[in-house]
């Protein structure tokens, strides 16, 4: 089947805005998922042609990310996160408890073509809100069987996300969208870590969270991380002691 008009002009926009059109395939399959649910090997081949590239590299970017389905998927979409942070705050619990409410193992899509829904090991970078899950690619947090009975009873009266129904899912796209580097140098970030002092430990920057105090140590002391034992030793912070002499062999030793 065909893609519709406004997505064959979405990737048409798309070719247009990158100095090479290979760069435009993730977005362009966005668009193809947007409006099918998944990749259908057509849709593949149609943004292949726009983009004028071999149909096998379109595929193979495909393949490579997860997040882009090769099967039809349910309207709405469930990554649950079962990595450390996750776990440790009850993720098999909230995996346990999405498996009975929709009645399919993990990568199953329910009867009814609603949902589609996986645990996964990968962190998905929502540790903080520990135990997390993405649905439709937005974050939910805190997860507690209360609440996601609750998302999912209103999901269900919900349609599929898409350009048409004015529930965005093309954000991804924008977030993958390569931004043209800008002239110059980049400014310092705050976040920029102290360069590494090549005579020492790194320079002491003076910034220090008052939550976490450095402990104070008696001079002569420092501080090691296992492993880390080097043949210099510091008695302050980037100051280094000066070097043993080593005694002198005698000749009768030799
Ligand atoms: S461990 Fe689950 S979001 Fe990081």
């Amino acid at each position: 089947m065909p893609l519709a008009s406004d997505t064959v002009r979405e990737i048409t926009a798309l070719r247009v805005r990158y100095p090479q059109p290979r760069s435009a395939i993730l977005p362009c399959l966005w668009a193809v998922q947007n409006e099918l649910g998944y990749l259908s090997a057509e849709g593949m081949e149609e943004v292949a042609a726009i983009l004028d590239l071999a149909p096998s590299e379109v595929q193979a970017v495909s393949t490579f990310y997860s997040m882009y389905f090769a099967q039809p998927a349910g309207d709405h979409q469930l990554l649950i996160c079962v990595n450390v942070s996750c776990a440790l705050r009850g993720a098999d619990a909230i995996v346990d408890h999405v498996q009975s409410r929709l009645g399919c193992p993990s990568g199953g899509t329910t009867g009814d073509g609603k949902f589609t829904w996986e645990s996964t090991i990968e962190c998905l970078g929502a540790c903080g809100g520990a135990p997390a899950m993405q649905v439709n690619h937005h974050f939910h947090e805190n997860l507690t069987p209360d609440r996601v009975d609750g998302l999912l009873e209103r999901l269900r009266a919900e349609p599929r996300p898409s350009h048409a129904n004015g529930q965005s899912v093309g954000h991804v796209a924008e977030a993958l969208t390569v931004k043209a580097p800008s002239s110059g140098p980049h400014p310092p970030s705050a976040e920029t870590p102290p360069a590494p002092n090549a005579e020492g430990p790194p320079a002491d920057t003076g910034v220090s969270d008052p939550a976490f105090p450095a402990p104070e140590l008696p001079l002569g002391e420092h501080t090691e991380m296992p492993g880390s034992r080097s043949k210099r030793s510091y008695t302050k912070r980037g100051s280094r002691s000066a070097p043993r002499k080593r005694p002198r062999p005698n000749a009768g030793d030799l």
